[in-house]
């Protein structure tokens, strides 16, 4: 079926955050018309973060869905440990991640299990793949099961907290260079080793600016995530307190919007201009399942 033009049910954007994240209303993911994926991309220009409700896709549809945005990274390249289990995932194509405590079974997957362990690196504050050669543009999830209570995520504008921040402070980031690894958020968890959910990276480090431009609306953002270990050519010591400090202050209430997850929303986020993590839930009792895609950031896609 295709939509007639003019008949077709307008898009209704609605702001939820102070300063950013938008709910979008009336686009069928399944079904895109000409426009919509326009109107998406408008829409994270403009707010880093979209809500659409009630989207009952299933994975592959999902996998559709995203490449209308450009290629989709394959989770488990350069990171070996990962794609052992991923072997073992019922969502088997590459191009999926399941964000999930459960097991095939719908059981809550055992305390120290790896699968489980590799995701305690969501509940730090940070933006996909700024480890990887290639980082993620746009992050797609969607929610299948979610707990009663706890386990929403949270974003931060780093649109509006790279503009707050003190003059002198912006003078002092001009032209710093960020050094990002996989390897910094695992160790901030103390998973250092295979059985402790250590997963490492075989990517080299990636330098990648503190203040970067976003190439679509010109905004200065800050890119500072716990994968980010220190600044390139300052003492380790003097660039990892920096940006701790960073952190802090990029993630204060008035920047931040918190989700509170439906089954059946699809959120979507710009990487290039937010920061995210997933909230604290009873994942030992409660179980949570969610579908994700990324969209990387190369540059013949833009
Ligand atoms: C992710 C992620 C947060 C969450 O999927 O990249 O960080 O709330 N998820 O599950
Ligand atoms: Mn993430």
């Amino acid at each position: 079926m295709t939509a007639i033009a003019g008949t077709a049910a307008p898009i209704k954007t609605t702001q939820l955050g102070t300063t950013f994240v938008a709910r979008l209303d009336g686009i069928d993911a399944r079904q895109l018309r000409p426009g919509d994926k326009e109107a998406v991309v408008a829409a994270l220009d403009r707010y880093g973060v979209v809500v659409m409700p009630g989207q009952s896709l299933d994975p592959i549809e999902q996998i559709y869905f995203s490449e209308n945005f450009g290629p989709l990274e394959r989770s488990s390249e350069g990171i070996p440990s990962l794609d052992q289990f991923k072997r073992t995932e019922r969502l088997e194509d590459p191009r999926l991640s399941e964000i999930t405590n459960l097991t095939e079974e719908k059981h809550v997957m055992a305390t120290g299990d790896a699968r489980r362990l590799y995701q305690y690196a969501n509940r730090l504050w940070h933006t996909d793949s700024t480890f990887r050669p290639i980082r993620a543009r746009y992050t797609y999830l969607r929610a299948n099961q979610v707990p009663s209570e706890g386990g929403e995520t949270e974003f931060a504008d780093m649109v509006a907290a790279y503009e707050a921040l003190p003059a002198s402070l912006k003078h002092r980031l001009a032209g710093l260079q960020g050094v990002h690894t996989l390897n910094s958020a695992m160790d901030m968890l103390g998973a250092t080793r295979a059985d402790s959910g250590g997963f490492r990276t075989s990517y080299p480090d990636q330098v990648r600016p503190i203040v970067d431009v976003h190439p679509n609306t010109g905004r200065r953002v800050l890119c500072v995530p716990s994968h980010c270990s220190h600044i390139e050519g300052l003492p380790i010591p003097e660039g990892r307190s920096l940006l701790f400090h960073l952190r802090e202050l990029a993630t204060q209430r008035e920047f931040v919007y918190r989700h509170a997850w439906t089954a059946g929303d699809m959120v979507i986020w710009d990487n290039r201009s937010t920061l995210h993590r997933a909230v604290y839930w009873e994942d030992n009792n409660a179980g949570r399942q969610m579908v994700r895609t990324l969209t990387q950031d190369v540059p013949e896609a833009r």
